[in-house]
């Protein structure tokens, strides 16, 4: 616990932390960080297991994804293990790209990207 608030205090103020609430219960988290020039990556990306597959999801992403674009973000992109299929699936149901192929603590990631520029 002592680890999460330490690690929670560095990015408090840095970071866009969001709790995805449905009904006034927490079901998950979605998070707008790293912003570079007109590049915003989202991650932190998580919804319960009892609701996963309920479009919870595919919800949450679009309202970041309309945040992102009212900050400006012109890319937004995301870093998914390479064997997480099912996340993989999901970014590209939305609309994300993969854009390239990257290696993460000896693992191997996709880079997925949005344009939000596009309609
Ligand atoms: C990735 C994650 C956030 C998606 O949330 P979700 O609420 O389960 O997704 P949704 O129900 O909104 O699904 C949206 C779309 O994803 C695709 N999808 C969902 N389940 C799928 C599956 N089993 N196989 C293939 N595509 C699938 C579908 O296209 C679906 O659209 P549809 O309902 O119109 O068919 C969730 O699965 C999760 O928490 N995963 C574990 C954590 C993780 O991997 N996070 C991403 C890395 S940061």
């Amino acid at each position: 616990m002592e680890d999460h608030l330490k690690w929670y205090n560095s990015i408090k103020g840095k970071d866009y932390f969001f709790v995805i609430d449905l009904d006034g219960e927490p079901i998950g988290t979605i998070c707008l960080y790293n912003f570079n020039k007109n590049y915003g990556e989202y991650g932190r990306f998580i919804i319960d297991r009892k609701c996963r597959g309920l479009r919870y999801g595919r919800d949450a992403m679009s309202l970041l994804i309309s945040y992102a674009r009212t900050l400006g973000i012109e890319t937004l992109y995301g870093e998914l293990l390479a064997n997480n299929t099912y996340a993989i699936l999901f970014d590209i149901s939305i609309g994300f790209r993969i854009t390239g192929l990257l290696r993460r603590n000896k693992r191997l990631a996709v880079r997925m990207e949005y344009d939000l520029l596009a309609a």
